[in-house]
């Protein structure tokens, strides 16, 4: 008999976390390493969240509470969403899980039946496609490529849904590309979908503050109220308010569903992490006004990058609308040597290359279903990002 499961045999670990671990050995060994791997903000939680968790645990929020979020966080988070997103939710709509993470993996446990398909735009975030094989279900990667800013088009959904469609998976902006669809490209895949109605969408907002110049950030259910009995609005506070460690995520969605992902967490985890509860209380309630700085601040970033990677040999980078991440296409690259002898076959010889040479990490495209890529996440401080850059620029100019 197998001792491991053939579940486990389904997926990988994820190759964003294997990226950071490697950037962090060798930085430990000695090496001189910038790491451009890691999906999250550099800034500290504010000091007022931090303060109220602490006031939390001084005051006993010690012990379990209701498996899917204290009452006050989910209320909390019905006016988050009718204030942001123009969208009406009661509390038994809301469920908190720990990390946006565990909300759509609840979501995909309590519906995905052997064959059911989970359409996913590619570049995807790298835990989808994992996700959807845990829960049994089929992966459906539709690839968006650099010609439409990595956007699906209404045609390549209506194509791609078959009556196995159970899930789309929408995610604006994206993690890896940082594309944000605009109100009229949301409105044309609403009315794909309003053609569909057997399919369901989860929507992961989970970058909505982090958006530049005039860009508007929109979630399905908003654009398209006739969607709203089978989406999922999922969000958290993890990258809006630099609490990734904190491990608060929430979503919103029909009555039925979200009992169906509270059971799915009752036998698992229970309930998040209850000072954390508190903190996410003060997230969403508390004073908003570092939110503008902070965006402010990476789209400088996002700026500095896109100008330096584009004026590197080989490679193309889009500007995208928000997240803090860029993905550069290295097609110019592709076929090269590099100066230690390496050839250059894919992304991921690149990518290794690229931190074996220069002490850069970034992450390679095929992990997030598109090549000849790589993933910057910017999250990091601009001077970081200079010598970074100016390293990758270095190493591009050297390929022969
Ligand atoms: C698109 C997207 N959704 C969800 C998550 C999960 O967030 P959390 O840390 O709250 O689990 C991430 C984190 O990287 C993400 O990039």
């Amino acid at each position: 008999m197998a001792f491991l499961s053939d579940t486990l045999a389904r997926v990988k670990p994820s190759p964003t976390i294997a990226v950071t671990t490697k950037a962090a050995e060798l930085k430990a060994a000695g090496r001189d390493v910038i790491g451009l791997g890691a999906g999250e903000p550099d800034f500290d939680t504010p000091e007022n969240i931090r303060d109220a968790a602490k006031r939390a645990i001084d005051a006993g929020k010690t012990r379990y509470t209701a498996v899917d979020g204290i009452p006050e966080l989910k209320k909390a988070i019905c006016e988050k969403f009718a204030r942001e997103n123009g969208l009406t939710y009661q509390p038994n709509q809301i469920t908190v899980g720990t990390g946006g993470k565990q909300t759509l993996y609840n979501a995909l446990m309590a519906t995905c039946n052997p064959g059911d398909e989970v359409i996913i735009p590619a570049p995807y975030w790298v835990s989808y496609p994992d996700m959807v094989l845990l829960a049994g279900g089929t992966p459906v990667p539709v690839v968006a490529t650099i010609d439409t800013d990595f956007k699906l088009t209404p045609a390549q959904l209506d194509a791609a849904i078959t009556p196995k469609t159970k899930w789309f998976i929408f995610n604006s902006p994206s993690n890896p590309t940082g594309a944000g669809y605009t109100r009229a490209e949301l409105r044309a895949l609403c009315d794909v979908l309003l053609k569909h109605p057997h399919v369901w969408i989860m929507s992961d907002d989970m970058y909505e503050h982090l958006v530049f110049d005039d860009f508007e950030f929109t979630s399905p259910a908003q654009i398209e109220p006739a969607l709203y009995d089978r989406t999922l609005t999922c969000n958290g506070v993890s990258k809006s308010y630099a609490m990734t460690g904190w491990r608060i995520g929430y979503a919103a969605g029909p009555a039925h569903l979200i009992k169906a992902m509270g059971t799915i967490q009752s036998q698992s985890t229970s309930n998040p992490c209850s000072v954390s509860q508190y903190a996410a209380l003060e997230a969403l309630t508390g004073p908003q006004d570092f939110l503008a700085p902070n965006r402010k601040t990476f789209q400088r970033r996002r700026d500095l990058v896109v100008s330096m990677l584009n004026a590197a040999q080989g490679i193309t980078c889009p500007k995208p609308e928000g997240a803090f991440y860029v993905y550069p296409d290295i097609s110019g690259c592709i076929g090269k040597t590099s100066a230690a002898g390496t050839k250059i076959i894919n992304d991921e010889v690149f990518a290794t290359a690229l931190l074996e040479e220069t002490g850069v990490a970034v992450v390679f495209g095929a992990a997030f279903g598109l090549s000849p890529n790589f993933r910057v996440s910017y999250a990091t401080a601009d001077e970081v990002l200079r010598e970074a850059c100016t390293r990758i620029q270095t190493f591009c100019a050297t390929l022969t």
